[in-house]
């Protein structure tokens, strides 16, 4: 769907901000681009809607090359949502979101009905009205999130724009987006500083440093198998809590019972996490709970397993810490 092809860009000053990237994003897919501060990550992505062009290589988006595609074309089919540049304060909710159909071209119902839709998905219908001086900043927040999937782009590009949240805000959002964004077969591209919202965010991490890709893996494995120094920086502190978000019951399905299925009103599915599965028990007070894969009854996992598991890692994780 994208992809970056021996791409470098030096700015005016001869400073080198990317360095002969090649990468290719999947359609559906999100990529998290991680990396320290002036690691280039804004820069690749200004790359992909030609905010910014490259000053070699080249950068494909959807089969063209962005070069011989006009901006407003390539725009188009890209969603765009940055902390920084906000809403338009002029304009209420609505006509912010519905910006982008109305730029091209959709006629009135149609914008009124996508508006509507998009209310819904982020919860906010009864802010319509509102300017954006007058909501929170997690609802400023979702707001640029439905601003950004208006005229519906199969692209969605995010650059930092949970920073500012308070963390708990902040994760209700990132958990949102990442199941909005898959049901919608979105292909996404997220900037992020935070190892942690990488993890989270991404089907696969770009690790980036100093305009140069350093690791692109999934998750697990830039976890658990750091290519370089750099990479292992990035974690060396976090792993254990790191871990725990990104091991799935999928992975450890050896934890399960194979008992018969009990219908205790609660279950867990295969691609929740083990920290997942620990906050259910806490919620539940349960003992035991059963996995399902979609429809299919996979086994029980019984909280002492659990955490036995999890106290394991931890040994796992002091033991590395000690060599
Ligand atoms: N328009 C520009 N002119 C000159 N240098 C620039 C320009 N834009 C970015 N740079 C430089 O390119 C490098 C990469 O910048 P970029 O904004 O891509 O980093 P970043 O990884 O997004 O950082 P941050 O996490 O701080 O947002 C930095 O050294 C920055 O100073
Ligand atoms: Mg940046």
């Amino acid at each position: 769907m994208i992809f970056f092809e021996g791409v470098s860009k030096h700015f005016q000053d001869g400073l080198s901000a990317v360095s002969n990237l090649s990468l290719n994003i999947e359609k559906g897919e999100t990529l998290a681009l991680l990396g320290r501060s002036g690691s280039g990550k804004t820069t690749i992505m200004k790359m992909i809607n030609r905010l910014v062009e490259p000053s070699s290589g080249n950068v494909w988006v959807d089969g063209q090359d962005i070069m011989t595609t006009s901006p407003i074309d390539l725009r188009r089919k890209i969603g765009y949502s940055i902390q920084s540049i906000g809403l338009f304060p002029h304009l209420t909710v609505c006509e912010n979101i519905g910006l982008a159909p109305k730029l091209q071209g959709w006629n009135v119902a149609d914008i009124e009905e996508r508006v509507d839709h998009l209310l819904a998905l982020i919860g906010l219908e009864e802010v319509k009205m509102r300017y954006p001086h007058e909501l929170s900043g997690g609802q400023k927040q979702r707001v640029g999130v439905a601003r950004a999937l208006g005229a519906d782009p199969p692209i969605i590009l995010m650059d930092e724009p949970f920073g500012a949240l308070d963390p708990i805000t902040r994760r209700e959002l990132q958990e949102e987006c990442q199941q909005l964004f898959s049901d919608l077969g979105k292909t996404v591209v997220f900037v992020t500083h935070d190892v942690f919202e990488a993890v989270l965010m991404g089907d696969r991490v770009a690790l980036l440093d100093q305009g140069s890709l350093i690791q692109l893996s999934s998750p697990e494995e830039l976890i658990e198998n750091p290519h370089n120094e750099i990479a292992y920086q990035f974690i060396e502190h976090h792993r254990f809590q790191l871990s725990l978000l990104t091991q799935t019951l999928k992975k450890r399905l050896k934890l399960l019972q194979t008992k018969p299925q009990q219908d205790l009103g609660y279950k867990l599915t295969t691609r929740d996490s083990l920290i997942e599965a620990l906050d259910l028990f806490k919620q539940t007070g349960q003992n035991s709970l059963p996995v399902f894969s979609g429809k299919n009854y996979y086994g029980i996992l019984r909280k002492d397993v659990l955490l036995d598991e999890i106290i394991d890692l931890l040994m796992r994780e002091k033991q590395e810490v000690a060599c």
